[in-house]
């Protein structure tokens, strides 16, 4: 027997009741996610404890983001990387990068974020040529064509020991198929096979259910 959606829901909210209280930042910025440009495509409550949890585990003090949209996951992981640490946020859109630093000031970590507005690759780039110090943890989760060229953004500006972890790599279901004509599944499909073949990186996928639907995540340890 499958759940159905609603149950996954149910069970997500009552994970989040039970482990993962927001205050009102947190629900301001998820809300306000609605306003941006990619309506509820934030991460849920316990996704992005997941994400401040592998902070705190990598001990990471140092992270750089991949889309910032309203700053809902921003907000997790510079609370994560603690007053000393900084956070990088990359957006394409300055109506976002607005939403998210009104979120960020509510929840007391403006002062440890950068959000850069543009095309994440080309401000990506820019911290390469700038010689910007290596970041322990990369979360990317922005247009899903990208992602190859995030990931390889991302070795660029990461050391052995650095964690990343792309968003929504399932695609409901479609990550499977090596026809798809549609370019997010193709993004997906070809990081992961870099990830595959590269010797300096330990990789896993994980299916996930719950209140944003069928996704997924993969996680990766940068080993050299
Ligand atoms: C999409 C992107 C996201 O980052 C997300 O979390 C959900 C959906 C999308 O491109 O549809
Ligand atoms: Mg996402």
């Amino acid at each position: 027997m499958y759940a159905s959606e609603e149950d996954w829901r149910e069970v997500d909210a009552y994970f989040v009741d039970t482990l993962v209280p927001e205050d009102e930042a947190l629900i301001e910025a998820r809300e306000s996610g609605r306003r941006t440009t990619m309506p509820q495509a934030e991460v849920a409550p316990n996704q992005g404890k997941l994400l401040a949890m592998l902070c705190h585990i990598a001990g990471a003090t140092r992270v750089l983001e991949f889309g910032t949209l309203a700053g809902y996951s921003t907000v997790w992981l510079a609370r994560a990387v603690g007053e000393k640490g900084r956070v990088t946020s990359l957006e394409l859109e300055e109506h976002n990068a607005a939403i998210a630093r009104m979120n960020l000031e509510r929840a007391g970590v403006a002062d440890r974020v950068d959000v850069l507005v543009g095309p994440a690759a080309d401000s990506a780039h820019r911290l390469i040529e700038d010689g910007a110090e290596p970041y322990d943890f990369v979360f990317i989760d922005a247009d899903k064509p990208s992602n190859p060229e995030y990931l390889r953004a991302a070795l660029a500006l990461t050391h052995p020991g650095s964690v990343i972890v792309i968003d929504n790599v399932v695609r409901n279901g479609a990550v499977t198929d090596p026809d798809s004509p549609d370019d997010r599944v193709q993004g997906v499909r070809t990081v992961l096979a870099d990830i595959a073949q590269d010797a300096r990186l330990e990789a896993t996928a994980l299916q996930t259910v719950g209140s944003k639907g069928w996704d997924g995540f993969t996680i990766i340890r940068r080993a050299h």
